[in-house]
C-alpha cells in the first residue's frame, strides 16, 4: 500500500484547477502526481524523479491518467530545461515532497537499507558516478564526521567516522550498520546507524545543494497566483524553507500561505507511521 503523504493537505494548498498545469518535481512513486492528474481535464502534470525505476513505478500507477501526465528524469537543478522540453514556461503550482520513497528505502540492492543487506549505494539517480560506498572507503575521516554531524545530526560523529576509516573496506549495508552500532550504543527507539545512513544518503546525492537550486529556481518557474508546496521531514530542509519562503513574502514576491507548518493527522500518522515527521509548507506567487 503506498500512501502519499499530507496527500488531502497538498492538494488544498496546490489548489488543483481542472485546466491547470502541475509540476510534480518528486514524483516518486507517483502518489501525488495521480491525485493532480485525477482533477484535472484539460489541464497536464510533468512528473518529474532523478531516480529512473521509481518513474517506471509511477508510470504503472497512473495509468488511467496517463494522456494528462508528462515524465521526465531529472534533478531539481534540470527542471526548467525539463518544462521547456515540453513546451511550457510556467505552471500554476510545483509540489516538492522531498527526501526518498519507501520502495528507496526498503529495496536491499537501493543500498539505502540498515535492515537488508546490500551494495553500499544509495544514489537516487543510478547513472551518477560516486555511490555511498565510495564515500565510506575514500573520503577523510574529517568529511566523514563533518556529513554525519551537520547532514545526520548526530553528535557521536567524530567517533562513528573514525570507526568506519579503521574497518576499510566497508563491503555491504548491514557491515557498515554493524560497524557503526559496535562504536556507538544504542541510545534510545532508533537504530543507533540510522542518523548515519541518512547523512550519506544526504551527502551523496547532494540533497542539500539540491534543495538550495530548487527554492532559488522555484518562483522563476511558478506563474503569479501560482503556488509552491513543499512537504519536507527533516528539521534542517524545513528551516530553509521555511527562511526562503518567509524572504520571498517580505520581498514581495509571494504570500506565505501556511504562518505554522501544516503536519499529518493522528489518524494518517497511524496508519502510515513514516509520515509523523512531515511538514508542509506553501506559498502563492504574486
Ligand atoms: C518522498 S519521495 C516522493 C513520493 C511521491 N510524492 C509519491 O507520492 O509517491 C521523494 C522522491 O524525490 C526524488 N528526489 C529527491 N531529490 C530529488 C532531486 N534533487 N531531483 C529529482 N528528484 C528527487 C526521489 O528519487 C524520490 O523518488
Amino acid at each position: 500500500m503506498h500512501y502519499p503523504v499530507l496527500c488531502a493537505e497538498a492538494l488544498a494548498y496546490l489548489a488543483v484547477r481542472p485546466e491547470g498545469i502541475y509540476l510534480d518535481a518528486t514524483t516518486g512513486l507517483g502518489g501525488h502526481t495521480r491525485e493532480i492528474a485525477a482533477r484535472l481535464t484539460t489541464g497536464l502534470v510533468i512528473a518529474n524523479d532523478r531516480d529512473r525505476e521509481s518513474l517506471e513505478f509511477a508510470r504503472a500507477n497512473t495509468l488511467e491518467f496517463a494522456d494528462r501526465i508528462r515524465f521526465c528524469q531529472g534533478t531539481f537543478s534540470e527542471l526548467k530545461e525539463a518544462m521547456r522540453a515540453q513546451g511550457i514556461e510556467n505552471v500554476n503550482g510545483l509540489l516538492a515532497d522531498l527526501g526518498v520513497s519507501r520502495y528507496q528505502l526498503t529495496e536491499a540492492h537501493r543500498g539505502f537499507s540498515i535492515l537488508a543487506d546490500g551494495p553500499i549505494d544509495m544514489r537516487m539517480d543510478q547513472s551518477q558516478r560516486v555511490t555511498a560506498g565510495d564515500l565510506v572507503n575514500s573520503a577523510a575521516e574529517k568529511a566523514i564526521a563533518d556529513w554525519i554531524y551537520q547532514l545526520g545530526e548526530e553528535r557521536r560523529a567524530r567517533k562513528i567516522a573514525r570507526a568506519i576509516v579503521r574497518a576499510r573496506p566497508l563491503r555491504s549495508t548491514l557491515h557498515l550498520a554493524g560497524v557503526v552500532e559496535r562504536a556507538v550504543p544504542r541510545t534510545g527507539r532508533l537504530h543507533p546507524a540510522t542518523r548515519t545512513f541518512m547523512a550519506l544518503r544526504m551527502a551523496v546525492n547532494d540533497e542539500p545543494g539540491e534543495l538550495d537550486r530548487l527554492l532559488a529556481m522555484a518562483p522563476g518557474l511558478v506563474a503569479p497566483g501560482g503556488r509552491i508546496v513543499i512537504i519536507s521531514f527533516m528539521s534542517l530542509e524545513d528551516r530553509k524553507v521555511k527562511e526562503h519562503f518567509r524572504d520571498l513574502g517580505r520581498k514581495g514576491r509571494a504570500e506565505v500561505l501556511t504562518k505554522r507548518p501544516i503536519t499529518p493527522s493522528e489518524k494518517e500518522v497511524d496508519d502510515n507511521p513514516p509520515s509523523r515527521s512531515a511538514k508542509l509548507r506553501a506559498v502563492e506567487m504574486k
